[in-house]
């Protein structure tokens, strides 16, 4: 398999001095694309700070991350964000749907920022909202929809420019056991055609659905094995 990711010896050090925290202290992982990984730990562990970084939503205080071997650890905002639009998508436990567009509105967004026109935009749009079923609720405010219905537009939206990489931060942590088990079968079927899934989360169950399982404790990686 295709490395994707390649993360050497990074640390994240909060507060540098007596009272510093290590948020990543020394993490190496290799990531390879059509993977699906799932990254767990306890509250505190640095899963977020991990999801920050593989997003290149913040930089490291050291160590170097690979990009398709790109090396994207100290590059400035603007090229970050570049980049994360181009090869990210993310769901987020929140949703972080903005309220006063509808299903539509909400995953073309991302496409505007990408410079693609209107009528490709909602093409893409309406095809990522049949994926995740949808289709009978793209007019439909945030405000209109169950939870489950708002974090498919999520997942949606993540999906919708076919990013080489997904990353969830607990993407199931505000929702009931069956929109849970759906949001994982969607997961599940992205993974299937091809897509790198990496999944933050502190819950087990979550945990044995992906393919591999990697343990944070203080910031280390603990443990990193295969699903049977
Ligand atoms: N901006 C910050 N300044 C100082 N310390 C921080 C900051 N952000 C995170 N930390 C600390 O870094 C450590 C890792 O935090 P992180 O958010 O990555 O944990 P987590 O595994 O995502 O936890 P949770 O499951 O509660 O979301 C924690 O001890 C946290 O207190
Ligand atoms: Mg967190």
């Amino acid at each position: 398999m295709e490395e994707l990711i390649q993360i050497k010896d990074m640390y994240k050090i909060y507060n540098p001095g007596q009272d510093e925290v290590r948020a990543l202290d020394g993490v190496d992982l290799i990531i390879c694309e059509g993977e699906y990984v799932a990254i767990i730990g306890q509250s505190g562990s640095g899963k977020s700070t991990l999801m920050n970084m593989l997003g290149c939503l913040d930089v490291p205080t050291s160590g170097e991350y690979y990009l398709h071997r790109q090396n994207v650890a100290q590059l400035k905002d603007n090229e970050l964000a570049h980049i994360r639009n181009k090869e990210i998508g993310f769901i987020f436990q929140g949703f972080n749907l903005i309220a006063n567009l509808d299903a539509m509105g909400n995953v073309e967004l991302p496409l505007t920022y990408r410079g693609i026109g209107k009528s490709t935009r909602q093409k893409i749009a309406r095809q990522a909202l049949y994926t995740v079923g949808l289709e009978k609720r793209m007019s439909h405010r945030p405000s209109e929809m169950s939870g489950g219905q708002q974090q498919r537009v999520a997942v949606a939206r993540a999906i919708a420019a076919k990013p080489p990489v997904i990353l969830a931060d607990e993407p199931t942590g505000n929702l009931d056991t069956k929109t849970t088990k759906e949001i994982m079968t969607i997961l599940k079927e992205l993974n299937d055609a091809g897509r790198t899934i990496i999944v933050i989360t502190h819950d087990d169950e979550i945990a044995e659905q992906a393919d591999r399982v990697i343990r944070l404790q203080d910031g280390k990686i603990m443990e990193d094995y295969t699903n049977q």
